[in-house]
């Protein structure tokens, strides 16, 4: 188990384009994924890019587990992702409150595609393909951003939609969810 340091906003390595994994099914590759997944749990974050560990490497890890206390909030398979590709369904967008690890005590309003297809490949090279909506479909897009270097206050349009947590949401746990 490896937990690594998360790189935050202002780190140059978070604003790269990430290069393409090029051998799959590798040592260094699962070395990659359990640090990533170590890392993802200890922070309890949603989704993680290689990036964000100082890895400029097309890679996501992202799942979102069931959980008593939120009932409402929909589930996301756990996946890893790699070299992935978005394609929008609709051109729909829809608002929604987005956290980030790299962005640590912050929440920002962010409109995304509320309907894409995703694709890429998994650890063995093994194609994914699946086409989501909701709250799956928004945190893909936002950990795919990642590998372009583009961090959520970017895509925002309103600035005044980005807060401190703990301003934004006082009753909330700080130590759910970024
Ligand atoms: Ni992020």
């Amino acid at each position: 188990m490896a937990v690594r340091d998360i790189l935050r906003m202002g780190h140059p390595v978070l604003f790269q384009q990430a290069a393409p994994v090029i051998e799959f099914n590798t040592p260094e590759l699962a070395v990659l994924l359990e640090d990533m997944h170590d890392t993802m749990i200890a922070a309890n974050g949603a989704g993680l890019a290689a990036p964000q560990i100082g890895m400029s490497l097309q890679v996501v890890i992202f799942g979102v587990k069931e959980n008593p206390r939120y009932p409402d909030a929909e589930q996301v398979p756990y996946t890893i992702l790699i070299n992935p590709k978005i394609t929008a369904i609709e051109d729909e967008m829809v608002e929604g409150w987005e956290g980030c690890l790299s962005v640590p005590g912050l929440r920002g309003v962010v409109p995304r595609y509320s309907h894409i297809r995703y694709t890429g490949f998994d650890p063995k090279g093994e194609v994914i393909d699946r086409t989501v909506q909701g709250f799956h479909a928004r945190v893909v897009q936002h950990e795919c951003d990642h590998l372009i270097g583009v961090l959520y206050p970017m895509r925002m349009t309103d600035l005044r939609a980005l807060g401190y947590t703990s301003v934004l949401f006082p009753d909330r746990d700080e130590s759910e969810d970024d």
